[in-house]
């Protein structure tokens, strides 16, 4: 746990126009500054940062928030990754709450795995670049696979010599300890004695999400038969196999804007088709694909487009992988590469703008992939047919999503030339079976007979936001934050019945109403907000959206940034706050706030009524059934009235 002092201290510190210059240029216009926005894709800048509000806006896609906002955004990374991120960006040590003694071993070990592993990044580079076997052998063998030099440098390949111990002194030299060196499998001891596991091979570093090197692969470059051509990292405290995905740290912006994800198989498809131009790609290198890497892609996007060889290998990789990605339910489609052509090869052979086209020419969803693939072997022969249809409707029975589990049905039912109920059946057969594959205990199996997943609505609870007092929750949130200290003045009768007017503050009079009538918002965000606007009136304080700029909760900043930034309000010229727009709604503030109270106010009393009328279904004695009847009547009565007024209010 981060000190919230600290946090303090980062908030304080982190210039909006400096964290968000790190990744996009910005022009000074004004007041604020303009770039082109990096979270979708457009020509003209829409991107608008205040330096003095310390906050970014996009007016193209509507993203908006302050420099943390930006961080977890941006860097994918979670709140308290992004405060790490802007801690070290400026040099402010991070105070926690003390971890336990074995926590705090695990992290030491963690740490140190960390920065040998570094170390050996920086080591290998250096060797590749400044040595005359490094650049004779490491570096002309990335030439001759045309890497750029460019790109070896951004993705920090290197090369190990060719001798038994170069790194395993270079690190003893730098105080690494040899059972660290061990535990990191950089060095590996056979017959008590140690070697450098990488030696006479170049080397691809793996990275994290944030750029921190967890390992390597590295290539052979003889043609030894005998040897691995590949060698990774070991599993180890710091590296996962399982779930890192190769050039994940360099493709994210890209999927994220492209919303696709390229998975191909090895390092150099990777690394080529960055150099052509297509940066949203990645590999599940020195593994077959797994469900963590699969949820890892989930993050950035739900499409993945595999690109695999055409060889019977690559074929088989492809069903596999297909039949995974459907069942996290997400999009896949597969791109076969020529046989004898991996993504590398082709990259090689033909010009970018052919790469790109030869793969958006490809992309077959995963039905016509397989369908196709298979047809043409089962012609005129129902047995393999039959055995066709089965492995579509396994698939098919993988997408957890009922509807488009019907659809493909549909699709294929057409493709295959076979009755739709047919094989909808077949489907539902397939995901029973796996359900009791997935429950051995028999007695959960005989449960499980009938609750098949197709019994299960479809959905059960609405989608978060469709709630119909959502609007009106929002808009008294959004009045209290845009203008709490505008008087309002109503007229009531002092002690001698004389008609004088008095003015109250709208965050006083919404709170007073509010509280009255003891409202709670649905949404626990809004709560929040509602609540401390009412602790700082209650202490005569008002909170400024200043202060709701740079809370300390990421998701409450993120909600008064996109609320009092809303293009309407505040149009191209930004800096320009009190718009037409806002001088024509704060003109009518009292107005505004009144309807706004009272259609929320309508709104949940027609919640209760709704409730109330449900409870008189119920086995109710006669007189209970008599007051209920009498409470929805009195509630109805309220509910004319308030009706009334609002619309009265509004046509006034
Ligand atoms: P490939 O054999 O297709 O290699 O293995 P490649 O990526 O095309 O490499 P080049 O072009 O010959 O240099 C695909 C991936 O499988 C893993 C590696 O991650 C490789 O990139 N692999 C392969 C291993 O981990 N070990 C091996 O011995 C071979
Ligand atoms: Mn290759």
């Amino acid at each position: 746990m981060i000190k919230p002092e600290t946090i303090d201290k980062i908030f304080d510190s982190a210039r909006i126009e400096e964290v968000v210059g790190d990744f996009v240029t910005l022009k000074r216009r004004g007041v604020n500054m303009l770039g082109l926005c990096p979270f979708h894709n457009e020509k003209t800048p829409s991107f608008t940062v205040s330096p003095a509000k310390g906050i970014f806006k996009c007016f193209g896609c509507g993203k908006g928030g302050n420099s943390v906002n930006f961080i977890m955004e941006h860097e994918h990374f979670t709140y308290p990754e992004a405060l790490k991120y802007l801690a070290n960006k400026y040099s402010i040590e991070i105070e926690e709450e003390e971890p336990t003694p074995e926590q705090k071993e695990a992290m030491d070990e963690k740490e140190s795995l960390f920065n040998l592993t570094a170390f050996a990044q920086k080591h290998f580079e250096e060797t590749m670049h400044n040595t005359e076997e490094g650049k004779a052998v490491g570096l002309s063998y990335f030439k001759e696979r045309d890497f750029t030099t460019e790109t070896i440098k951004k993705f920090g390949l290197g090369y190990s010599l060719n001798s038994w111990d170069d790194f395993t002194s270079k690190a003893l030299e730098n105080a690494y300890s040899k059972e660290l060196l061990e535990k990191s499998s950089l060095v590996r001891t056979k017959d008590q004695k140690t070697y450098d596991t990488f030696r006479g091979r170049v080397t691809f570093p793996i990275h994290n999400l944030s750029g921190r090197v967890l390992g390597f692969g590295a290539r052979i470059l003889t043609q030894d038969k005998t040897k691995p051509k590949y060698i990774n990292t070991a599993e180890s405290e710091i590296y996962h196999k399982g779930k890192v995905l190769y050039g994940l740290y360099f493709a994210k912006s890209a999927i994220v804007k492209e919303d696709n994800c390229y998975l191909t198989e090895g390092y150099t498809d990777v690394i080529s088709l960055h150099q052509a131009g297509i940066e949203n790609v990645i590999a599940s290198s020195g593994t077959s694909l797994t469900i963590d890497q699969i949820k890892l892609i989930r993050r950035y996007t739900e499409n993945i487009t595999l690109l695999f060889d055409g060889d019977p290998a690559g074929i088989k990789a492809a069903f596999r992988g297909i039949d995974m990605i459907l069942e996290e339910g997400m999009n896949v489609k597969i791109v076969l590469f020529p046989e004898g052509e991996d993504p590398d090869s082709y990259a090689r052979n033909y010009r970018p703008i052919e790469v790109k086209e030869f793969i958006e020419g490809n992309a077959r969803d995963f039905l016509t992939f397989k369908t196709s693939l298979l047809l043409d072997e089962t012609q005129n022969d129902p047995i393999k047919k039959a055995a066709l249809i089965k492995e579509i409707a396994l698939s098919i029975s993988r997408i957890p999503e009922p509807i488009a589990r019907a659809l493909y049905v549909q699709k294929s039912s057409d493709l295959l030339q076979i009755d739709e109920n047919l094989l909808m059946a077949e489907v539902n057969k397939q995901r029973r079976n796996r359900s009791r594959e997935l429950t051995p205990d028999p007695s959960a199996t005989q449960q499980q007979e009938w609750v098949t997943p197709e019994s299960i609505p479809f959905e059960q609870t609405p989608a978060k936001g469709s709630s119909p007092v959502n609007y009106q929750e929002k808009e008294i949130i959004r009045s209290l934050l845009l203008y709490p200290s505008k008087e309002i003045s109503f007229a009531v009768l002092d002690e001698n019945n004389q008609e004088v007017s008095q003015e109250i503050l709208v965050a006083d009079y919404l709170i007073n109403d509010i509280v009255n009538d003891d409202i709670i918002f649905e949404n626990n965000l809004y709560q929040k907000i509602f609540n401390e606007i009412k602790d700082a009136r209650d202490k005569d304080m008002m909170l400024d959206e200043q202060y709701f700029f740079s809370h300390q909760d990421p998701e409450i900043s993120k909600i008064a940034i996109d609320m009092l930034t809303s293009p309407y309000l505040l149009s191209n010229q930004w800096e320009d706050k009190h718009k037409i727009y806002v001088k024509k709604e704060e003109d009518d503030v009292k107005k505004n706030v009144v309807e706004i109270l009272y259609a929320f106010k309508l709104r949940k009393l027609e919640k209760i009524i709704f409730e109330n009328k449900e409870m008189l279904k119920l086995e109710l004695s006669e007189d209970e059934m008599l007051m209920k009847i009498e409470k929805v009547r009195n509630l109805e009565n309220i509910k004319s009235l308030l009706g009334r007024e609002l619309s009265r209010i509004i046509i006034q």
